[in-house]
């Protein structure tokens, strides 16, 4: 059985980097979960009451996920990584979680952020990996603290 780093990332990089290093020390396969509609640099802007990440949040609006994690059925162990968005996953990570049976399924969650912890991130995403068992979550700046 293998496993997978499955993650999204959208302000500079920060998961991407620690995803990417993490799929190299575990040999695992990697997968970027990428939006139907790419965020722009003025749909992050968080300060400003209409952009669109605040819409999302506020209208607890559904995000459409672009691509498909190929051969699901192959992996049971996933490491979910993203940037905590309002002490939370994005959206996005609810949609992405909710498409895939995730029965038998160890999860390792990782989030990057400006400066929150974890919170109740991995309880408020318990609902959308039906089947799946989340192991652990960390709030994260290196590989070092998931391994
Ligand atoms: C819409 C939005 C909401 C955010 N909410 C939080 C938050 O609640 N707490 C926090 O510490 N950082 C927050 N951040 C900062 C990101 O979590 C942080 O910059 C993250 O590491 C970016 O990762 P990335 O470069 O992979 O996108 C937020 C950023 C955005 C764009």
């Amino acid at each position: 059985m293998k496993t997978l780093v499955a993650y999204f990332s959208a302000e500079m990089g920060k998961t991407r980097k620690i995803a990417e290093e993490l799929a190299a020390k575990l040999g695992a396969d990697i997968h970027e979960i990428t939006p139907a509609e790419p965020y722009s640099v003025a749909d992050l802007k968080w300060m400003n009451p209409l952009a669109r990440c605040n819409r999302e949040k506020i209208g607890k609006k559904y995000v459409p996920v672009a691509n498909k994690v190929q051969n699901w059925e192959e992996y049971n162990t996933v490491y979910l990584g993203f940037p905590i968005w309002y002490y939370a996953a994005p959206n996005l990570i609810n949609t992405f979680c909710k498409d895939y049976d995730w029965t038998g399924k160890t999860i390792h969650i990782f989030a990057t952020s400006g400066s929150s912890g974890i919170g109740k991130t991995a309880e408020k995403l318990e609902s959308y990996v039906t089947g799946g068992k989340i192991e652990d979550a960390k709030r994260v700046t290196s590989t070092d603290e998931i391994l």
